[in-house]
């Protein structure tokens, strides 16, 4: 992993084990579950897309997020609407078949990776090999970013991993969400680049 990621990890791991402001009966400060674990941790559970093989909880749910982000973004380029993500997924679009198909795959893999790893699910089966998030995000590192993001297009795109989250079980108001938006937010700087 890259210095950035190192960095951003730094943080990450700093915000979700953040002390909550009650104490136990040791007096002891409790300390906040990680966002990886709220979704389910490393408990094993039978993964529903593959047949026989078992996956942690916390991993399962961030799939589950990524592939309905996936799907968003997908409805997003097919709309036509002015200021679309169209142009940063560009390259990606020009593939086709089983490219395509395999490198869409990756995709989920990579950033279901990186949101696992990043939030507390620190099993090797998370571990991220991508690029960094400045270089995943700067075309002329990373042939696949069609052109640079935009913060607009950022907001856009969170939105998107927002509303996925909504429609697998993490309702706008809760604190799980809130802790979610912050580490979104904490790659704002890096990704935008426009
Ligand atoms: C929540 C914010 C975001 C996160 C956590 C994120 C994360 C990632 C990760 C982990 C990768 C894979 C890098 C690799 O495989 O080496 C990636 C690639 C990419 N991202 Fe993002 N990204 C975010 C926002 C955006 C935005 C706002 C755009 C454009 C509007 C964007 C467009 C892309 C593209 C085009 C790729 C290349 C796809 C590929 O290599 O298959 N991302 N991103």
């Amino acid at each position: 992993m890259k210095n950035f990621s190192k960095i951003t990890l730094s943080v990450l791991i700093a915000a979700s084990a953040s002390l909550a402001s009650c104490s136990n009966d040791d007096d002891k400060p409790v300390e906040k579950a990680t966002i990886y674990e709220r979704l389910g941790g490393s408990a094993m559970v039978s993964d529903p897309d593959n047949s026989g093989q078992m996956i942690e909880k916390g991993r399962l749910s961030f799939r589950k997020v990524v592939n309905s982000t996936i799907g968003l973004i997908v409805a997003d380029i097919q709309s036509n609407a002015s200021g679309n993500l169209q142009a940063h997924f560009a390259p990606l679009l020009a593939e086709t078949g089983n490219t395509q198909a395999t490198n869409i795959a990756k995709l989920s893999d990579n950033l279901t990776d990186f949101f696992s790893f990043n939030t507390g699910g620190t099993n090797a089966v998370n571990t991220y090999s991508g690029l960094n998030m400045v270089a995943a995000h700067d075309p002329a590192k990373n042939p696949r970013m069609g052109t640079k993001a935009s913060s607009a297009d950022y907001t856009k795109f969170e939105g998107y991993v927002g509303a996925a989250a909504n429609k697998n079980g993490v309702a706008s108001n809760t604190e799980l969400y809130t802790d979610i938006v912050a580490v979104l937010e904490s790659l704002r700087t890096p990704i935008v680049q426009k």
